[in-house]
């Protein structure tokens, strides 16, 4: 029922030479791919010269932030109605990234969200505990905080066009991938909140992603889980090969 959703997320990597060979490859290498969702999230200025290379495929593209107003006088800001105009389809909100780097709230995330739903783009709302937070028990309120109020004022049809992704901080870029026992842990904990904000039939159609050092030896086992609709993929979506691989995975 909910289609899976692979995306790798370039962060802060690739010239546009380099965008465009890694994008190249996985066009040929992916185009039969009807099943899988393929979305791909370069730096800001490849954005442009990446969508013209995927005009005509199934891959889609993903800025990796954006602020909540269209424009107006915020210098070094890029606003959805702007990325949609440069070929995106998706964005990356509230990744820990930018929670934990760049200070962004729980509230700021929230308006991001909104902006780029009212744009009619889909947001990848990344939410996600710090080890510290597993260690002390935190992680369901830690969780239920993120969902909570990032998601606030949604409507149930707005929440049908959200992305969540699951992103364990102390998984992310540590090569210590959560399990996919632990992974489906937090995943049922999420569709469970999502079902008492929105509902349990809506809750059932939201796609989760799993984030945080998926590669492609242990994608299968995490696809393979009840309620992981798909990956959030950093380091191994910047070789060719390995996100192929991951976005290959093998269905049990
Ligand atoms: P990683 O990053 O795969 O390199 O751990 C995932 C992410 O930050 O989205």
């Amino acid at each position: 029922m909910r289609k899976p959703l692979i995306a790798g997320n370039w962060k802060l990597h690739k010239t546009i030479p380099e965008a465009l060979e890694l994008v190249e490859a996985l066009k040929q290498n992916l185009a039969d791919i009807t099943d899988v969702e393929v979305v791909v999230a370069p730096v800001f200025t490849a954005l442009v010269p990446v969508a013209k290379v995927l005009e005509g495929s199934s891959i889609v593209l993903a800025a990796q932030n954006c602020y909540f107003e269209n424009n107006g006088a915020f210098t070094g800001e890029v606003s959805p109605a702007l990325l949609k105009d440069a070929g995106c389809s998706h964005v990356i909100l509230g990744h820990s990234e930018r929670r934990q780097l760049f200070g962004e709230t729980d509230e700021l995330i929230n308006r991001k969200v909104k902006a780029v739903l009212a744009e009619g783009l889909t947001p990848i709302f990344c939410i996600g505990e710090t080890l510290e937070e597993r260690e002390n028990d935190e992680m369901m309120d830690v969780l239920k905080r993120q969902v909570t109020v990032g998601l606030k004022g949604l409507s149930e049809s707005q929440m049908l066009n959200v992305v969540v992704a699951y992103e364990p901080v102390w998984a992310i870029g540590t090569g210590k991938t959560a399990t996919g026992e632990q992974a489906q842990v937090a995943h049922a904990f999420v569709r469970g909140l999502l079902a008492g904000l929105f509902g349990t039939p809506l809750a059932e159609q939201v796609r989760i992603l799993y984030g945080g050092s998926v590669k492609p030896d242990n994608v299968d086992g995490l696809m393979a889980q009840m309620d992981i609709d798909g990956t959030l993929v950093g380091g191994a979506s910047l070789k060719a090969g390995d996100f192929i691989r991951i976005a290959r995975f093998e269905k049990n």
